[in-house]
Formats: C-alpha cells, structure tokens, sequence
C-alpha cells in the first residue's frame, strides 16, 4: 500500500515523462492498461456562435511512448460516425500529414506537444454535436482510446448565458429555498413535539402529583382514620 502511494503521488507533482517511467517501473501491468490516454482538457465542451472559428481541443499521453499512433477525429452524425480528419503519426515531434474530409478543417495541434487539436472555421448550426478524438498505439496491441468533445452552437453567446444563469441561480435558489423549508418546518415539528412532550409530561407529573397527594392524603387519611380509632 504505501509503495503504491509513493508512486501515485509524483504524478500530479513531477514532469510527464519522469512520473511515467517511474510509476511505470513501480506498477507494471498494472500501469500499461492506461499507457496511451487521449484527452479533450478539463472542459469537454464548447459554446460558439454561428460564424465563428473554434479550436477542438485533443492531446495525447503515453507512457511507454508511441509508434505509428493512429489517430482520427470523428463527428456524430445522428448516431453514424463521420470521419473528420485522420493520419498516422510516425513518432513524437513528427508533423504528420493528415487527410481531411470534412470542409472549413485545419489540423492546428501539428502533433507539437502531443497536440492533435483541429480548427473548424465559420461554423453552422450543423456542425453542432459531439466530436470524437480517437487514437491506437500500435505499441500496446491496437487497444482504441478516445475522448469527446461537445461543440454547442448558438445564435448568441448572452442569451443562453443568461438563461443558463437563470436556471442554475433558480436551481441554486429553489434548493436553499427547499432546504431552509425543511429545516424549519423540521424544527418547528421538532419544537411542537418537545412542547408536547413537555406538557404530556408536565400532565404526567401533575397528575400524579395529583394522584401521590390524594393517595397521600386518603393515604394519611386512611392512616390518620385508623389510628385514632386504634388509639
Ligand atoms: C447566425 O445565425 C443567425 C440566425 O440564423 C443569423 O441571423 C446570423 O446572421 C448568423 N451569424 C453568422 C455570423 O453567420
Ligand atoms: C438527424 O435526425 C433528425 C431527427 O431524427 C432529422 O430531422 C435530421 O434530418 C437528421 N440529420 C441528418 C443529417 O441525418
Ligand atoms: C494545441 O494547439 C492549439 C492550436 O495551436 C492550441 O490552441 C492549444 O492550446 C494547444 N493545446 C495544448 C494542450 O497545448
Ligand atoms: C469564413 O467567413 C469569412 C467571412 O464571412 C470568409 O471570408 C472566409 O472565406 C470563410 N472561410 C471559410 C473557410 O469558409
Ligand atoms: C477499435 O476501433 C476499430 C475502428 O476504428 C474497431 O473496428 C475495433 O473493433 C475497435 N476495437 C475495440 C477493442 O474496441
């Protein structure tokens, strides 16, 4: 358990490549399920107005490096999965030439860095939906790997910002609003029933209060009768 965590932890702190080697070496077969990773950043989304060119955000991570990495970008046609664009990529730093079958395409990303990003230029409302950066590393035996990326395409950005506020501010509200309801009405049931508990027991004690005093006096009573009667 503890070496496991000594070689989780760098990931996050040291550079790639080292943390990759190193936690490689420490996991093993472990590891090497996950050694080609494609990701579309920690946003997978994108609100655009019509006309305007988007970035779509793709890089690619391995550890045990790359050979011929397949890779591809694929749009969501209504269920059928049209080809973007896609190339091999010899080795790291290569730029690779890439097929395009799409218009208003360009491959940006260049492979600097890892980077398969594609630009769409003038978008319409049609080329809104889901995007697939796909990738296969030879090297680990053709497994696929993939992230999506969803374009949403708008009229005008402030509309649906506001409606989007609007409805998570009235979601936001109408929960607090919902929460302090319950509270209260769950401290008010929980006061009404200590006020009743208190006055069941208050009934309680009087009335055997009530009770002890007239036992004791029909008690003392009883005893006081007898005892003259006896004296
Ligand atoms: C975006 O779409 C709206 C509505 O169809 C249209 O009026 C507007 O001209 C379009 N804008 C661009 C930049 O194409
Ligand atoms: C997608 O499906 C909708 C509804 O089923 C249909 O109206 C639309 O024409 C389809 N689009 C394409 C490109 O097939
Ligand atoms: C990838 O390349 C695109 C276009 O050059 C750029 O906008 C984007 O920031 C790059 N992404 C990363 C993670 O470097
Ligand atoms: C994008 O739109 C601009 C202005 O509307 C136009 O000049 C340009 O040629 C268009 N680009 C593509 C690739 O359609
Ligand atoms: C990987 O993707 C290809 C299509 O690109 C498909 O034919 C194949 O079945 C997939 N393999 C797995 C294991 O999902």
């Amino acid at each position: 358990m503890e070496v496991r965590w000594i070689g989780v932890e760098p990931v996050r702190l040291g550079p790639p490549h080292t943390t990759c080697g190193l936690v490689f070496s420490l996991l093993l077969g472990v590891w090497s399920a996950q050694a080609l990773e494609m990701s579309v950043g920690k946003i997978p989304f994108l609100q655009a107005v019509n006309g305007s060119t988007v970035t779509l955000p793709c890089t690619y991570a391995s550890c045990i490096g790359i050979e011929n990495l397949y890779f591809n970008w694929q749009f969501n046609d209504n269920g059928t999965m049209q080809k973007v664009c896609e190339s091999v990529i010899p080795s790291e730093g290569v730029v690779p030439d890439v097929t395009i079958f799409r218009e208003r395409v360009e491959f940006v990303g260049k492979n600097h860095q890892n980077n398969v990003s594609i630009l769409l230029l003038n978008i319409t409302f049609e080329d809104g939906g889901q995007y697939t950066c796909f990738g296969r590393n030879p090297k680990e035996h053709h497994k696929n790997h993939s992230a999506i990326f969803n374009l949403i395409v708008v009229d005008e950005l402030r509309e649906v910002d506001n409606t989007l506020t609007i409805i998570i501010a009235s979601a936001v509200g109408g929960a607090i609003a919902l929460l302090m309801g319950f509270m209260l009405l769950k401290n008010f049931t929980l006061f009404v029933l200590t006020k009743l508990e208190e006055k069941n027991k208050e009934c309680l004690v009087t009335s055997s209060g009530i009770d002890n005093t007239e036992n004791g006096l029909s008690g003392s009573k009883a005893d006081s009768k007898p005892t003259p009667k006896k004296k």
